[in-house]
């Protein structure tokens, strides 16, 4: 691996990607916009670097840009390959990722997910680029699969955020199946990713009200919310509340490069993987954890089911293990305490 084009490379699952390929003495190459995400990333992964006298700023370019300008994204290959460092190989995690916000802006998402995606694949083709992890989603699966989720099943999105995921999903399987020698594919399902790095320099730092519950979480732990509120307390589930497979996304960014290496060690390849612990915890289990593990409450009260939520999510991660010889280590409680130290870290930033 010379030089590794990140697309969304300083947002949450960017961020600790970039990181985890700098500490390894990889070179990268990082293209963001910056709608979801800030400068000051690139100085908690410096700070993080220069801990371990790791740090060394020619491996490390950045472009502040968008995957939908055709014209930019040329230039920054063109400068890669007048540098003597030719990009050979894209992780693909630029992309909106908001459900709520995907079904009120369907064009917007549509534009960003695919006719970016679209553009990127054109210039590597342009560059024979042949390799690409892509940042897909379980929500592709939709809620009418058996559990746990198996790479085979199949893909019934029911949002508009899933049916862009599911729509690059099929682009990337038409490139391989037009000629399979030009490609490497690897198409990443990922469940539910939280936590932080355990320094706290770096993690999720939403720009707007989460959806997701980890954020949230943090956030009523911080008091810049008031209470949680628990989407249904009356699912089919042991507690009542629904069931979801997190994975630290320290643990998420190390398979990037695990995948990229499967993929670099053959000519052709076009890999669809899970990747989640294979392991679900119920919301309540999730705040209980996050409780214990910083010794503090989370207010929250049951409210109504939300839209679109399945009771049980969870992915069969045999494929990843057998192929990628390869397991999350990371437990919920530090997912939790690296989690709240990210956000409580945050909180005196801003102080
Ligand atoms: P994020 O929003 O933190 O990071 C995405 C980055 O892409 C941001 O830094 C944003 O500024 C950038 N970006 C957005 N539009 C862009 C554009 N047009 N051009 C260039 N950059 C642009 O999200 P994340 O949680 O790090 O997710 C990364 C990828 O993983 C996304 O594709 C997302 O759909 C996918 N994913 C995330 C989750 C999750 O729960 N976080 C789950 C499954 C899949
Ligand atoms: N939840 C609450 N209160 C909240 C937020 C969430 O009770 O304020 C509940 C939800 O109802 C769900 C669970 O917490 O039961 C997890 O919800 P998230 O929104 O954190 O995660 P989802 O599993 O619904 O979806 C997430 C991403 C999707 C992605 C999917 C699978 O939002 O983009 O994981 O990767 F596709």
């Amino acid at each position: 691996m010379k030089n590794i084009l990140i697309t969304g490379g300083t947002g949450f699952i960017g961020s600790h990607t970039c990181l985890n390929f700098l500490e390894e003495d990889l070179n990268i190459t990082i293209i963001d916009s910056l709608k979801n995400s800030s400068r000051n990333v690139l100085k908690g992964i410096k700070k993080i670097l220069e801990l371990s006298n790791k740090y060394d700023e020619n491996k490390i370019n950045f472009y502040e840009g968008d995957i939908r300008n055709t014209d930019f994204l040329r230039k920054v290959f063109l400068q890669a390959k007048n540098k003597g460092n030719p990009i050979d190989g894209v992780i693909h995690f630029a992309g909106l990722k908001a459900v709520g916000e995907s079904v009120l802006n369907p064009i917007i998402y549509w534009d960003v997910n695919v006719n970016g995606s679209i553009n990127l694949f054109k210039i590597m083709e342009e560059n024979n680029c042949k390799t690409i992890l892509f940042s897909s989603s379980a929500t592709v699966y939709g809620n009418s699969q058996k559990i746990p989720f198996n790479e085979s099943a199949s893909i019934k999105p029911f949002n508009t955020y899933g049916f862009t995921k599911a729509a690059v999903e099929n682009i990337l399987n038409n490139m391989f199946d037009s000629d399979s020698l030009k490609w490497r594919i690897g198409i990443l399902r990922y469940f539910n990713p939280i936590g932080s790095h355990p320094s706290g320099l770096i993690g999720e730092n939403p720009n707007h009200k989460p959806e997701n519950i980890f954020p949230y979480i943090c956030q009523v732990a911080s008091g810049l919310r008031e209470k949680l509120y628990i989407f249904g307390n009356d699912w089919p589930t042991p507690d009542g509340t629904c069931y979801r497979d997190y994975i630290h996304v320290v643990d998420l960014a190390e398979v990037h490069k695990i995948a990229l290496k499967y993929l670099f060690a053959r000519d052709s390849a076009n890999l669809t993987l899970n990747v989640g612990k294979g392991k679900p915890y119920s919301v309540l289990e999730l705040v209980n954890t996050f409780e214990r593990v910083n010794s503090l409450k989370i207010e929250h009260e049951f409210s109504f089911r939300r839209d679109g939520d399945i009771a049980t999510s969870y992915a069969d991660t045999s494929k990843m293990y057998n192929l990628l010889k390869w397991k999350p280590s990371k437990s919920l409680e530090d997912m939790c305490k690296d989690g709240w130290n990210w956000q409580n870290n945050l909180v005196s930033i801003k102080d």
